[in-house]
């Protein structure tokens, strides 16, 4: 769970906002991702637990929110899954789970803390979650813990994947930086609750080298635009939930991510969405 907020990883690289050309976003977040994974394992596998189903910084676990509902017997898919912890948890809780994401390196984590516990491997598969490789209504429950759907282009075309490959009445969750984090700059102090980019400006946060070439991506919808995709995919909103920042947690994950800002400020949007039943 990286997002906007823990950008800035790339250090010299020069950040700017500017559209991204066509397959620009997909190959610089691979590479990133590819080259960024044993340090965001390191640095966050604790906080997420290798069987846990963390949705948050927050610290929200499904195993107490049950956004998904009964997940026992159900084919479950998770998008963007990182070292699966998510898909770990739902296993264990007797759902035949897939997961999947962009990064091999990723991949190997979850293949690694696999071997570790010793437990039946969780099925992944190296896919793009804009051109899903699974048949037509084949799961019932979809999910993504800030996998995924930040990181592509168009994420419209992600909710269209995800609402064919599930079956009639199924769901699908996913968290997201709250969009309103959009407009702060990446500080966890007072600097960081000063407006500084416009909730309106759609362009996505890039970071390059001098000659250009984008290293990372990632990309910004509104509330309304988030609702519109949902809806225009044929999914119903059920719910968006806005957790609260627990005063206890104090600055567990960095970056923006800090007790001072999640006291006044919502730092994850999760929209809990249902394919309506045949
Ligand atoms: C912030 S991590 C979240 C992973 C996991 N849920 C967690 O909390 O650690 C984002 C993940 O999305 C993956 N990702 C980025 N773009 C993707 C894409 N287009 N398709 C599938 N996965 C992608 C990344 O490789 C990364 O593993």
């Amino acid at each position: 769970m990286e997002g906007t907020e823990s950008r800035g990883a790339a250090g010299a690289e020069l950040v700017t906002r500017r559209e991204t050309a066509a397959g620009e976003t997909e190959r610089a977040n691979r590479a990133w991702w590819d080259a960024n994974a044993d340090e965001y394992q390191a640095e966050h596998g604790e906080f997420l637990g290798d069987a846990r189903f963390l949705w948050c910084p927050e610290g929200l676990y499904e195993d107490e929110a049950r956004l998904l509902g009964e997940v026992a017997g159900r084919d479950v898919l998770e998008v963007g899954c990182g070292g699966a912890q998510c898909a770990r948890w739902l296993a264990g809780q007797g759902a035949r789970v897939t997961a999947f994401d962009l990064s091999g390196r990723q991949l190997r984590h979850a293949r690694r803390i696999d071997e570790r516990l010793g437990r039946v491997p969780v099925p992944l598969v190296q896919a793009d979650a804009t051109a899903l490789p699974f048949a037509d209504a084949v799961f019932d429950l979809a999910c993504s813990a800030f996998g995924a759907v930040p990181f592509v282009a168009d994420s419209a075309r992600v909710m269209r994947e995800v609402a064919r490959v599930l079956r009639p009445g199924g769901r699908w969750v996913f968290s997201v930086p709250h969009p309103f984090r959009w407009t702060l700059p990446d500080l966890g102090d007072e600097h960081g609750l000063v407006v500084e980019h416009s909730y309106f400006d759609r362009r996505p946060y890039v970071e390059q080298d001098e000659q250009g070439v984008a290293g990372y991506a990632e990309h910004h919808r509104t509330v309304g635009d988030r609702i519109r995709e949902l809806r225009e995919a044929g999914f119903v909103l059920a719910d968006l939930v806005e957790p609260e920042y627990p005063a206890q947690l104090g600055d567990r994950w960095g970056g923006g991510w800090s007790a001072q800002r999640g006291r006044l400020v919502p730092g994850t949007a999760l929209f809990v969405a249902d394919k309506p039943a045949a």
